[in-house]
């Protein structure tokens, strides 16, 4: 292709229009103001010296890379670590991400990990299937241990890890008994906090050192996006996590960032009306005769609610029922099939509400077999949902 004549005014003279193309000195007018967060798509960040360039990337430090961070990515993790009152997040791509991270961060060879036997079901994978190869150690135990856990803890111990509620099973944990445990001998509690979003329970101000959500569920709100964040308490534990953190390229959407800010916007008016809607048809089922147990950390059956009414401000959209023995697991199969508003899925925290039985969840403590059914309520209106319900479980007749 023949080069086009150069360019006739004085400041275009500078340089071809192929370089002008990269090289551009356009501006926008100054002084906008907007209430959103802008997406800087960015792998490359720029420097004025070499100096500036060779400072290295450290949590809260300069710019280095896009990996580690751009203003829409940080703004993300500024906010998260606002409301969770942490001293720095970490925001990486998914929950599943978050967890991986965190028992990275503590996991050498020769080292012992407790995990509550309730923890998302993954970080059983992540025990058997990454940290056992490296020599690494995880124990589970009954999430109701509380202070008892002071029996498990070993020398070798790097890291407990807690989840309440457990997201399937629902056990609410005793964490203060369980930090006062582990304070003497310094070893970090870290907390799946995804079901309180972060605002239902004050993960630091109850002892804990780090505090994850899968930001995919409430924050995210829509189901549409796969998020995660790591929250630290204080400086040493926020430099151990970067460590890791740094090494892993755990880089994130700048897109998933920005909608996960905008879900941070409405997660107050979508909790309060999902507590209330997954309220009413905890209460509701809990009179139906089939039904043994409602496992709703704001209901007297679920273990841990005395420990929930203590430490939760408020409850959220998911919980469990579990059938009474007497009813066949493929009644219950029937039943979930039968739902037509509730959509079979994993996941929650969106807002279309949905159902799932576990084909058996191998659990040591409290087994409910096939028999549970959990649930994540979403925006529709209540009285609707109990009538798919009430029409589902006819089906059982
Ligand atoms: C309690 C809990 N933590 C973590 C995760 C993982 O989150 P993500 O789906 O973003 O990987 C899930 C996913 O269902 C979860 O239920």
């Amino acid at each position: 292709m023949a080069d086009d004549p150069a360019p006739a005014s004085p400041e275009e003279s500078v340089s071809h229009w192929r370089t002008r193309l990269i090289h551009s000195k356009a501006e926008p007018p100054a002084g906008f103001r907007s209430l959103t967060t802008p997406i800087y798509h960015a792998s490359t960040t720029v420097f004025d010296t070499l100096a500036e360039a060779y400072q290295g990337w450290r949590p809260g430090g300069p710019y280095t890379y896009g990996i580690y961070g751009t203003p829409t990515t940080l703004k993300l993790g500024a906010r998260i670590a606002e409301i969770e009152k942490a001293k720095y997040t970490f925001i990486v791509p998914s929950g599943q991400a978050a967890i991986a991270l965190i028992y990275l961060v503590y996991a050498r060879a020769g080292s012992h990990i407790l995990m509550c036997e309730s923890a998302y079901g993954n970080s059983r994978e992540i025990a058997d299937d990454l940290l056992a190869p490296l020599g690494v150690e995880v124990e589970s135990y009954d999430p109701m241990i509380g202070a008892r856990i002071a029996k498990l803890i070993r020398p070798n111990t790097h890291l407990i890890w807690t989840e309440s509620p457990g997201s399937i099973t629902m056990e609410v944990q005793d964490i203060p008994a369980i930090v006062a445990a582990a304070r003497p001998h310094k070893i970090p509690v870290a907390i799946d906090n995804t079901y309180a979003a972060g605002v239902l329970f004050d993960a630091f101000a109850h002892g804990v050192d780090i505090s994850m959500q899968a930001l995919t569920k409430y924050v995210g709100g829509h189901s549409d996006l796969l998020l995660g964040s790591v929250s630290v308490r204080d400086e040493a534990t926020m430099r151990a996590v970067g460590k890791t953190f740094r090494l892993l390229g755990m880089a994130v959407s700048p897109d998933d960032s920005g909608q996960a800010l905008r879900g941070l916007q409405t997660l107050g008016i979508r909790l309060k009306h999902l507590e209330q809607s997954a309220l009413t048809i905890a209460n509701w089922l809990k009179k139906r005769p089939e039904i043994a147990l409602v496992l709703h950390p704001a209901l007297p059956d679920c273990p841990g609610h005395d420990i929930w009414k203590r430490d939760f401000t408020g409850s959220a959209s998911v919980f469990s029922i579990v059938f009474k023995d007497d009813v066949p697991v493929e009644r219950i199969v029937r039943f979930v099939e039968a739902l037509q508003l509730f959509k079979i899925g994993y996941s929650w925290g969106g807002v279309t509400s949905l159902v799932m039985a576990y084909a058996g969840l191998g659990r040591e403590h409290r087994n409910y077999g096939r028999h549970l059914v959990r649930f994540n309520i979403g925006l529709e209106e209540p009285e609707d949902l109990i009538k798919d319900l009430d029409r589902a479980f006819k089906t059982l007749c």
